[in-house]
């Protein structure tokens, strides 16, 4: 299969015709080719794989766009699978904050954070949105590995100064303010451009920052407005209750976080299980975006209640795919995609079949344009389209090679295909993954 036909197949994948037309032509620009290869001598796929590296070997062999987890915790990333089923709040004084606190060790950090890296790189994540533990120190580190390792990544320092153990919370508003000036002065040190590395504003939750400090980061954010902001937002009926006991002046938390000036456009809002119609009014009219986790949601949200996604695409709200991983059990972005779509049939029966279920080319839009537009990077990465980045995965469908992937029959359409991957296919069969034209999976 050559790759330009492959992506005409695909053509499902995007809208209309004349956005599948641009993708083909798009990649033959970040190939370097000019408009008329297809009469050329040289075929796309040897272009490509002299450019990049890319090796084609045989059928079944597609190219799509590298996938974009927009919620994750890096520093949860040894704590996967424990404590499930727990209620939030419960999980993070049991679970969470005393594996959190290990980050205080900038070698166990180095350790660790190489480890998270790597993996999500082998799952085909070419951008991630990270949390790193409170630690300056560590999160600086986790920005260093991601750049050294090839990964697009946010990166923030987590803020949060109350609700927490004294081992682990920031000693006051002012030390939680500075180490995060210092987090984002080394990003801005290490990639001056911002090529791949961006500091995240990271309020933890409301819960775990009082007012100063909440109101300390929308002074930050307001000073710079090319930082992307993430927060958890509407998790879990635990947490919802406990934070309106905490600010009791204000009816939701959307009205809460606009207070203090961190609902922008950049805004990253994980889970939003529950919305009203004036939250969901409010998430659009200031343009946030919503990092649906679907797997931490029925495992350890304590909510058991994932976001009405059909309802964010239905308002053109914009929407993506987390991992959470350290909440749940999994790391790779494939078990988020079946998770989202296996929630979203709940959500059509409880809906009575007003919300339609996610179809798979709905749950791959998620995880990657999707995830893009959820972290404002839609002008780079996210589909084929012209003038992007070439952040791929080179997939490998062959059914010979060991797996659990569907096997493939003769009669399969690359759509047939595509979807026996994107439901049963693992990590294996990624076999290639490039951020920016640089291969990133170690093999
Ligand atoms: N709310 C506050 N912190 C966390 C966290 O680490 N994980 C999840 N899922 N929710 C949170
Ligand atoms: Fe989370």
């Amino acid at each position: 299969e050559t790759f330009g036909r492959t992506l005409e197949e695909l053509a499902f994948l995007f809208e209309d015709k004349a956005l599948a037309d641009q993708a083909v032509h798009a990649v033959e620009k970040a190939v370097g080719l000019n408009g008329d290869t297809r009469s050329g001598e040289k075929h796309e796929s040897v272009e490509l794989q002299e450019k990049y590296e890319v090796q084609f070997l045989g059928r079944g062999q597609f190219l799509i766009p590298g996938f974009v987890d927009t919620h994750n915790h890096a520093p949860q990333w040894q704590q996967r699978g424990l404590g499930q089923s727990m209620h939030i709040l419960d999980w993070l004084d049991n679970v969470t904050f005393p594996n959190e606190a290990r980050f205080r060790d900038p070698e166990y950090a180095r350790r660790i954070y190489a480890s998270c890296v790597d993996g999500f790189l082998q799952q085909g994540i070419t951008t991630a949105s990270y949390y790193g533990s409170m630690h300056a120190e560590a999160t600086k580190i986790l920005a260093d590995l991601c750049l050294e390792k090839g990964q697009r990544a946010f990166v923030g320092k987590c803020n949060m100064n109350r609700n927490a153990p004294d081992y682990y919370r920031d000693a006051t508003v002012e030390s939680s303010l500075s180490d995060t000036q210092d987090c984002i002065a080394h990003m801005r040190r290490i990639d001056p451009e911002g090529r791949l590395i961006k500091h995240v504003l990271t309020p933890r939750f409301a819960i775990t920052c009082e007012d100063a400090l909440l109101a300390g980061l929308g002074e930050i954010a307001k000073a710079n407005p090319d930082l992307p902001i993430q927060t958890h937002f509407n998790e879990a009926e635990q947490e919802m209750s406990f934070t309106k006991t905490l600010f009791p002046t204000f009816d939701n938390e959307a009205d809460l976080y606009h207070h203090f000036g961190l609902l922008t456009k950049r805004s990253i809002l994980a889970h939003c299980c529950y919305v009203s119609e004036y939250e969901l009014e409010r998430l659009k009219h200031l343009d946030c975006g919503v990092a649906h986790c679907p797997i931490s949601n029925m495992t350890v949200g304590g909510g058991f209640m994932a976001a009405p996604v059909r309802e964010f695409l239905r308002r053109d709200i914009k929407v993506g795919l987390g991992t959470d991983s350290g909440g749940g059990f999994s790391s790779s972005i494939l078990d988020a995609m079946r998770q989202a779509l296996v929630a979203s049939n709940a959500r059509e029966v409880m809906s009575q079949g007003k919300d339609k279920g996610l179809s798979i080319d709905e749950v791959f839009y998620l995880a990657t344009l999707g995830g893009a537009r959820v972290c404002c990077l839609d002008d780079k990465i996210g589909n084929f389209a012209s003038g992007r980045e070439f952040d791929a995965l080179l997939i490998d469908s062959d059914s010979l090679k060991p797996g659990v992937m569907t096997i493939l029959e003769e009669h399969d359409t690359t759509k047939t295909i595509f979807d026996k991957f994107i439901m049963t296919g693992d990590d294996r069969n990624i076999k290639q993954v490039f951020v920016q034209g640089r291969q990133v999976k170690s093999s």
